[in-house]
């Protein structure tokens, strides 16, 4: 009888509430039911390396109705009649890189995605950007900053878009954190920290040509810190090791701890591994006199199970990027999208990239060198927005 009192009129009878903006998958979902059709040119795209990441984006590729697929490249032929029956890519023609030019002398195709081993990205990079088309590019861009520079200049002196696919900005948990962090929900940040311990181990083969640790997982770390901060390091410090003996037999490393100094008084760690037993373990925190922002691990069911005496057991956490990260790829696909159709400008600026990878090369010296690293910056490498 206490809470008679609160009784309300029907929800019928009041003004219907909308779903919130962040539910990106509803929001879709309605698009969908409501035969929300875009009234914007369909986009040509040819995908480049059908792996690990690249069966990420030909899946969004077949199921997103703003998009059509014309070539795949990839240099496994023998994989080829699979893919097409498996996916009814009937009207796709397969190249492989030998090929490839065949992409870029076609005047239909509008962009490229680049899912193909670090060390190929430069060259088509280049290519498809001097015959004109828009890039969305496979982090990172290139194997040094050099060469990242020289994209980035192509894309400039062409006037098309070269999309840095750093997907974890695209993440709704992230997303959130850094939005709440940049309206000074926590105050100045005084300690911002991430976890990144990849599952499943990646393959020998893939790891020797990954570009090593630095720059092939760090540089998604270093990328959150600084665009949850909006600043970048004036020092780093890095420890790293190679418990894994087959890793330190191709000169990497397995573990690395990395310290960074930021010029307002911020400090940074992160704590990377390339093998988690227990899951992809990715979390996000920042800290300041205000309290404390956390994204936390997420698990692909919320079910509690109190079974004799063991406590709450409940579901691993997501085992790989490809579970993990789904939500985020999918909203990146389509931010890159409009930003092909000019809507937006991208939310990964050439700027950040750069600096990333700069960042990314001092820690690696630091590692290898056991010092720590005084970072300066000139006007110009400092992206806009700082
Ligand atoms: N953002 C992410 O979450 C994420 C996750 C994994 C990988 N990656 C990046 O994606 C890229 C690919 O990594 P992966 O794990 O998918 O590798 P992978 O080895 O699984 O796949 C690479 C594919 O590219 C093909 N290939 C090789 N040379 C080629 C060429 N010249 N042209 C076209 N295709 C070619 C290979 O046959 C293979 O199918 C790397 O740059 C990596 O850093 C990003």
């Amino acid at each position: 009888m206490a809470t008679a009192k609160f009784k309300d009129t029907s929800p019928y009878v009041k003004p219907k509430p909308s779903p919130p903006e962040d539910d990106y998958l509803y929001k879709k979902y309605l698009e969908h039911f409501a035969l929300k059709a875009e009234n914007e040119p369909i986009i040509k795209v040819a995908l480049f390396g059908v792996g690990r990441a690249g069966t990420i984006h030909l899946a969004t590729m077949n199921s997103n109705k703003r998009v059509q697929l014309l070539y795949i490249v990839d240099d496994v032929e023998s994989n080829w009649q699979s893919l097409r029956k498996y996916w009814h890519l009937d009207n796709v023609t397969f190249l492989n890189s030998k090929q490839s030019d065949k992409v870029f002398k076609d005047p239909n195709v509008d962009a490229v995605f680049v899912a193909s081993p670090t060390y190929t990205h430069e060259g088509i990079v280049i290519k498809a950007l001097e015959a004109k088309k828009a890039v969305f590019c496979e982090k990172p861009i290139a194997e040094d900053r050099p060469n990242t520079v020289k994209c980035y200049e192509m894309a400039k002196k062409v006037g098309k878009p070269l999309f840095s696919a750093f997907n974890r900005r695209f993440d709704p948990s992230y997303s959130n954190l850094q939005e709440r962090v940049r309206k000074g929900e926590v105050g100045h940040v005084h300690m911002i920290k991430t976890v990144s311990r990849d599952s499943p181990l990646p393959s020998l083969d893939y790891l020797k040509v990954s570009g090593a640790i630095f720059h092939d997982c760090l540089v998604h770390d270093i990328d959150m810190i600084t665009w949850v901060l909006g600043e970048l390091p004036d020092k780093v410090s890095v420890l790293a090791h190679a418990n894994i003996p087959e890793i330190k037999a191709i000169g990497d490393f397995d573990t690395v701890a990395v310290n960074l100094h930021f010029p307002s008084g911020t400090v940074g760690m992160i704590d990377l591994s390339r093998n988690s037993s227990y899951g992809y373990d990715q979390r996000l925190e920042a800290f300041g006199p205000k309290g404390m922002l956390q994204a936390a691990n997420e698990q692909f069911h919320s079910v509690h199970a109190y079974n004799e005496l063991q406590g709450i057991t409940t579901a691993p956490i997501f085992y790989s990027f490809a579970s993990r990260f789904m939500n985020g790829y999918l909203r990146e696909f389509d931010h890159f999208l409009d930003v092909v159709h000019g809507k937006v400008e991208s939310q990964v600026k050439s700027k950040e990239t750069l600096a990333v990878s700069k960042i990314a090369t001092a820690c690696e010296e630091s590692a290898r060198l056991g010092k720590i690293m005084e970072l300066t910056w000139t006007k110009d490498e400092l992206p806009d927005n700082l």
